[in-house]
C-alpha cells in the first residue's frame, strides 16, 4: 500500500506521515530530506549542477538524513537549505534522477511518502492521495519562518508543480489537532483498503 501526502510548506506532512506510518506498520519517506540534501552539497560544492551532484551522491532518508555518510540531519533544516532546496528542484534533470530513486524504494513494501509530487507524478498509483493544506498564516507560524515566496516558486515551476492529482484528497489542517489529522487518514486508508 502506498500513501501519498502532497501539500506546501508547514501544513504538517513530515509529522503527520511519520505519525500514519507508524499507525500502518509502513515505512515513511520524506522526499523533501531528498531535495534538501542535494541543496546542501550544492552549496557546499557550488562547481556541479544538481544533477551531476545528485548521481554522484549518496543520499540515505530514515530516521537520520546521511549525505555520503556525514549526518546532515540538523545541518537541511537551515533556512539558506530551505530556500536552496526549492531553486533546484526547478530543474528537471535533478527531479527525474530523485524520481527514479523514489520509485526505487517505493517499489517494495507499504509507504507513506510525503512531498510535493508524489501522487501527482512519483506514485500516481498511489492507494491513498492526501493533499494537506493549512492557511498561510498557520503554517509560517509552525514552521518559525516565511514559507508563502517558498511556496509561490514551488507551485507555479513549470516541471511537476505543487498541486493536488485529481484524485486527492483536500485535507485542511489549519485547526486540526496532528492527531485529528492521523485519525483522519488512518481512517480512510483502512476503508479504503476494506473495500479493495
Ligand atoms: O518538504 P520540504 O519543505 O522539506 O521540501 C524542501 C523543498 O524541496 C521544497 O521547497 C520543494 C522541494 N521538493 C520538491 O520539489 N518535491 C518534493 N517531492 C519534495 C520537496
Amino acid at each position: 500500500m502506498i500513501i501519498a501526502i502532497d501539500g506546501p510548506a508547514g501544513a504538517g506532512k513530515s509529522s503527520v506521515a511519520r505519525a500514519v506510518a507508524e499507525r500502518l506498520g509502513a515505512r515513511y519517506l520524506n522526499s523533501g530530506a531528498m531535495y534538501r540534501a542535494v541543496a546542501l552539497a550544492s552549496i557546499e560544492d557550488a562547481s556541479r549542477t544538481p544533477a551531476e551532484l545528485a548521481a554522484a551522491i549518496q543520499i540515505e532518508v530514515g530516521r537520520r538524513v546521511l549525505l555520503d555518510g556525514r549526518d546532515v540531519t540538523a545541518a537541511i533544516r537551515a533556512p539558506e537549505v530551505s530556500a536552496q532546496a526549492s531553486l533546484i528542484a526547478t530543474d528537471p534533470d535533478l527531479r527525474s534522477a530523485l524520481v527514479s530513486q523514489q520509485r526505487e524504494l517505493l517499489a517494495t513494501g507499504d509507504w507513506v511518502a510525503e512531498g510535493r509530487d508524489i501522487g501527482t507524478v512519483v506514485a500516481p498509483h498511489a492507494d491513498l492521495k492526501i493533499f494537506l493544506t493549512a492557511s498561510e498564516a498557520e503554517r509560517a507560524k509552525r514552521r518559525g519562518e516565511a514559507v508563502g515566496a517558498r511556496d509561490r516558486r514551488d507551485a507555479t515551476r513549470i516541471h511537476s508543480p505543487l498541486q493536488p492529482a485529481a484524485d486527492a484528497r483536500l485535507l485542511d489542517s489549519t485547526s486540526l489537532t496532528l492527531d485529528q489529522v492521523v485519525e483522519q487518514i488512518v481512517n480512510l486508508a483502512e476503508t479504503g483498503v476494506a473495500g479493495r
